[in-house]
């Protein structure tokens, strides 16, 4: 094998006890050599960090494999082809792939996409045209179904799928109202972002009492990104024949045992409640329609995507630990 460059990769040194750490991960060096026959050669302009990988840092599996102890740690990345073996891509193609959190990798051609610039920037294509703007779309659209009028609560809202999924409750002429770690995150949901309200659940132990005053009417669907005491409060208010859309627990994902708290099935028995999980891989085959429309939203300004991009290809593991800590507005990237 001829070498052709180094390559830093940042791998799981330990699965994480509770809280991740920075002594969880490791930065590591390797050398590769030339992609074989239908083998790519690409380097990162951009990485994601993302909640779910920190499920993934468990040893059980969810709707995905656990990393292994000494894994890169796989997920979304975007950059360009240094060298190609493959008829599909050619030197470079900016793409799209889930080669993770490395500076280099040698990628299979069909686990690969290519990126339409024209359509939007390359590092829309982690956020809003990506998993968490998908995400956002199919939650809401097609779980949620919302109708003109109707109160829509998200929680997490300043975050990716969070600032999305409000945007288009708005676009859908939904009352939107949006629960967030900070003041200036509610401001930039209210003042940016259209948001009807916003409360900054860190000012309030219980944010169930500020809700009553901002959703009037009660809650037809709540977008529940993060679980947990948030969600206890906001289901309290929870209408006749609501719809609860569960995204993510991310409150709990650091807890080393499950949390308990109130039984709400009455509420949501009395109420006709429809709650239901979903992860935004189910609707795979639906994805270019979606990022058509999403796109095309983005484009008429009728959307906004919010991006966090820290530099430094070094700063990865703090930029995922950030995400636990509401560092990030918006999508957090790591630019390398
Ligand atoms: N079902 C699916 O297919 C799917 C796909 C993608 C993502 N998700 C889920 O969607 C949620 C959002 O993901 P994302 O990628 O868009 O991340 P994100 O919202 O951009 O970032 C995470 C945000 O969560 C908030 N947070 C962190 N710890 C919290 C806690 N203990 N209590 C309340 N809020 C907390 C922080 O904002 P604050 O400052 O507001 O605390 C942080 O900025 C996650 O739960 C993720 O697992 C699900």
């Amino acid at each position: 094998m001829a070498i052709i460059m180094k390559n830093r990769k940042i791998i799981l040194k330990s699965r994480p006890a509770g809280q991740v750490v920075q002594e969880n991960f490791e930065l590591t060096e390797e050398e590769l050599g030339d992609p074989d026959k239908g083998d790519i050669l690409v380097k990162s302009n951009y990485v994601s960090v993302d909640p779910y990988m920190r499920n993934r840092m468990n040893s059980f599996k969810s709707y995905v494999a656990p990393y292994k102890v000494g894994q890169v740690i796989e997920g979304d990345a975007t950059g360009c082809v240094i060298r190609s073996n493959s008829d599909r891509f050619r030197e470079g193609d900016i793409v799209h792939g889930s080669w993770g959190w490395q500076e280099n990798a040698i990628v299979k051609e069909n686990s690969l996409t290519r990126i339409n610039p024209d359509m939007a920037p390359e590092s829309a294509y982690l956020g809003v045209l990506g998993l968490t703007g998908l995400t956002a779309y199919f939650g809401l659209l097609e779980i949620g179904q919302p109708s003109v009028g109707e109160t829509v609560v998200v929680s997490g809202a300043a975050g990716s799928t969070g600032s999305i999924v409000g945007q288009i409750a708005r676009i859908q002429g939904c009352r939107v109202v949006g629960i967030a770690g900070s003041d200036q995150k509610c401001k930039l949901l209210e003042k940016k972002l259209g948001f009807d309200a916003a409360i900054n659940y860190k000012s309030h132990p219980n944010v169930r009492k500020p809700l009553m005053k901002v959703c009037p009417d009660g809650v037809d669907i709540y977008f529940d990104n993060v679980g947990g005491d948030i969600s206890d409060s906001v289901i309290y208010l929870i209408n006749n024949f609501a719809r609860i859309v569960l995204c993510g627990q991310i409150s709990q994902y650091n807890q080393a045992r499950m949390a308990t708290g109130p039984r709400l099935q009455s509420l949501l028995l009395i109420h006709r409640v429809k709650m239901q999980g979903f992860i935004v891989f189910d609707y795979r085959e639906k994805y270019d329609e979606a990022m058509a429309r999403l796109a095309d939203w983005l484009n008429s300004g009728l959307l906004t995507s919010q991006e966090n991009i820290i530099r430094g290809f070094e700063q990865i593991p703090a930029a995922f630990i950030g995400l636990f800590e509401g560092e990030n507005i918006g999508k957090q990237l790591v630019r390398i």
